[in-house]
């Protein structure tokens, strides 16, 4: 139990996906899990632990941004022993390659966040995915015939920025390919505890061409990323 979550010790498995919304995270329970069970709803910030393919596996909303996230990826490391944590979510393109539908594998997360920047000193900290966990999504992604870029994403405190895009247009410059705000997040804290974590977003916004995915594409999407990032949970 934590101030953030009512879930008892061994109420989540070791593998959790982790989108931003928590409704989302409902939908996930209720679409992919066998007998899904609720094990927490502080703030409406569901979390629900149940199988896929027989297997274990929880799923656990962050809401959005890096300072939420990192309260329950910090609290499932540390009082709820998760080892695997795949975070799915949507995210922005910062490159015309990047087709709206298409799936990122986040491989680093570049940042704009104090969360992550402002502890290293001197020294630019490079936060990573798992590279088990990147080369197996990328694996199954190849055999799904899925539409996939891994690659740079930003990770960044802020939506609205003051000045849009110019704002940050160094960082497709050099290879970033999409925006989203928890990726880094994630990474910096599974490399403190040493556990495994990797970010899939569905491109859901051109921030260059300015194209955005419809409602029903969005969903046939998010079907698609979540099937993956399950695939890749319980067999890590
Ligand atoms: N910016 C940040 N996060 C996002 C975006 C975006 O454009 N699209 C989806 N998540």
């Amino acid at each position: 139990m934590t101030p953030h979550n009512h879930a008892k010790p061994g109420d989540y498995a070791q593998a959790v996906l982790l989108p931003g919304d928590p409704l989302r995270a409902k939908w996930i329970a209720e679409t992919f899990f066998e007998a899904p069970r609720l094990v927490n709803s502080v703030r409406n910030c569901l979390g629900y632990t149940g199988t896929w393919k027989g297997k274990p596996i929880s799923v656990q909303a962050t809401g959005m941004g890096q300072p939420s996230l990192s309260i329950y990826v910090h609290e499932l490391i540390n009082v709820y022993d998760a080892r695997t944590l795949i975070r799915v979510g949507t995210c922005g393109g910062l490159n015309v390659k990047v087709k709206v539908r298409d799936i990122i594998l986040a491989q680093a997360a570049s940042t704009d966040s104090a969360i992550v920047k402002d502890r290293f000193g001197a020294f630019n900290f490079a936060p990573i995915a798992d590279f088990a966990l990147l080369r197996s999504a990328a694996d199954k992604a190849d055999a799904a015939g899925l539409h996939y870029h891994a690659g740079n994403m930003l990770s960044s405190d802020i939506f609205y920025h003051a000045y849009g895009f110019e704002g940050y247009d160094q960082l497709p410059a050099h290879g970033v390919i999409g925006v989203e705000m928890e990726a880094a997040a994630l990474y910096t804290l599974a490399a403190r505890f040493g556990v495994s974590a990797l970010t899939i977003c569905t491109m859901t916004d051109c921030l260059i061409t300015k194209e955005e995915i419809d409602a029903e594409a969005r969903q046939s999407s998010l079907k698609e990323m979540v099937e993956l990032a399950l695939d890749v949970a319980v067999e890590a």
